[in-house]
């Protein structure tokens, strides 16, 4: 299996992020572009980069705004930057911000490119809201009448059932199952009990609160000033909650199976605003401009499964392949770093990283192995800090390589579970 670079090792230069809050809070006022820009600015600024030599910006997000579907573009003509800089998005559902970041990584390696910022950015405040089939055609025959008349004929047909708004929904198009009904469904066949889930909750929240309180994920934060007023300034992530408790945790009610369910708002990952990137350089590029890199890529990989199965189950595809175009074992990893979109994935992804029978069918002779807890989501995960759906996989790769260096590590491990059933696992390691 060809290793990751072909001799052109990417470094990860550095990595920002805005405070990520929840949806219809602090951030309901800016749009994913703004917050990609936000964040942009302030990663040219912190590593003083002279946009000139930028070659290329790639953004992921999973809810697009219809009249400004390229928020790589948008973001690529911000003021401080050159117009010529090349921007393309793309989107991998929760895995999007790590799409961007390996398509600007393989630029890279490629040689097409020497310095890039990849990342993502998601307004889960501001998705588009749809007319209904019935009143967009209304809408459509009034806007070709005529006349008058003819225009409020074209309405006259309007039904009240047409008026109901379409929105997007967090919903499998192929299966119709929710993630939360998914979430639900791999808790039941991987048997995790519900105390289980809030105890890893409980653990993300701590774990959150204390790298808050230390400046080490506040480090990573561009302190957002809310437009319009500019009067309110934003620096940390306003879903850690420092006091919560088993007993609090315990008490909520499941949310996607009312009677039978053991999924809560305390144990998913709530819908959130935020956008976060990465600065990517050939590592000659980086070492020729005076650049400490924070890590290198080594390896990544992808995988699929039937989104009618266990839906966010293919990061446990993933890894093994990750792994072995790295040349390393789980043994090697000092710090692994997993999307917490439930509590019920993330266990249920450990147990498929320990089970023979997901071995064998990502081909292996072996499972991958237990993931020690005292090395996973060290400043907690995306149940306490939130989820803005394209921007996570750039949040995660920024504090990993930062923690690796904190902690002396080598190599990092991180995986990202995605809608469709798709999965992605990177590894990373320190300079060497
Ligand atoms: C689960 C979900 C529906 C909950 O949404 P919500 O009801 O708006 O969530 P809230 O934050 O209002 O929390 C509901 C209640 O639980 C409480 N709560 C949530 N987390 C808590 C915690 N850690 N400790 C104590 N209480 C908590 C809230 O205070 C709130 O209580 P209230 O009703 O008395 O105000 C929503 O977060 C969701 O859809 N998440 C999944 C997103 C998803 O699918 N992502 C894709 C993953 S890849």
């Amino acid at each position: 299996m060809a290793t990751f670079g072909n001799g052109r090792r990417v470094a990860i230069v550095s990595g920002v992020r805005t405070p990520f809050t929840k949806a219809g809070t602090a951030f309901k006022s800016i749009s994913a572009i703004d917050l990609g820009r936000l964040c942009v600015t302030e990663l040219v600024e912190r590593t003083n980069l002279d946009g000139k030599h930028l070659d290329l910006i790639v953004f992921g997000t999973v809810i697009p705004s219809v009249l400004a579907p390229n928020i790589a573009r948008e973001v690529a003509l911000l003021p401080i930057l050159p117009k010529g800089v090349q921007a393309f998005s793309v989107s991998r559902a929760c895995a999007s911000a790590n799409q961007a970041i390996t398509d600007a990584a393989d630029q890279i390696a490629l040689g097409h490119a020497d310095i890039a910022i990849a990342g993502g950015a998601e307004s889960l405040s501001n998705i588009p809201i749809l007319h209904s089939r019935g009143f967009s055609d209304v809408l459509m025959s009034a806007n070709r009448a005529k006349s008058v008349g003819g225009k409020l004929a074209a309405f006259s047909a309007v039904r009240p059932a047409d008026l109901k708004p379409v929105a997007p929904a967090i919903a499998e198009p192929s299966t119709g199952e929710s993630m939360g009904q998914s979430a639900e469904k791999m808790a039941k066949i991987n048997h995790i009990p519900r105390d289980e889930q809030d105890q890893f909750a409980l653990r993300s929240h701590r774990l959150a609160a204390a790298g808050t309180a230390d400046g080490r994920l506040t480090a990573e934060i561009v302190p957002v000033y809310v437009s319009p007023r500019y009067e309110t300034v934003v620096t940390s992530d306003n879903g850690i909650r420092e006091s919560t408790s088993l007993d609090q945790l315990s008490a909520l009610k499941p949310v996607f199976d009312r009677r039978y369910g053991t999924v809560t708002a305390g144990n998913a990952s709530p819908l959130t605003d935020g956008a976060a990137a990465v600065l990517l350089m050939g590592e000659d590029t980086a070492r020729t401009l005076g650049y400490e890199p924070i890590g290198f890529i080594r390896s990544y990989a992808y995988a699929a499964l039937d989104p009618g199965e266990q839906l966010l189950q293919a990061p446990v595809l993933a890894a093994p392949i990750a792994l072995e175009r790295a040349g390393l074992t789980l043994a090697d990893i000092d710090l692994v770093e997993m999307h917490e979109a439930f509590a019920a994935q993330v266990l249920s992804n450990l147990c498929g990283f320990e089970s023979p029978a997901w071995a064998a069918r990502a081909g292996l002779d072996r499972p991958v192995g237990t993931v020690d807890r005292a090395r996973l989501n060290v400043m907690g995960g995306s149940i306490a800090i939130g989820h803005p759906f394209g921007a996570t996989g750039a949040r995660i790769l920024t504090t990993l390589c930062h923690e690796l260096g904190r902690r002396g590590g080598q190599f990092g491990m991180l995986s990202v579970c995605a809608a469709g059933g798709l999965g992605h696992v990177m590894i990373v390691e320190r300079a060497s």
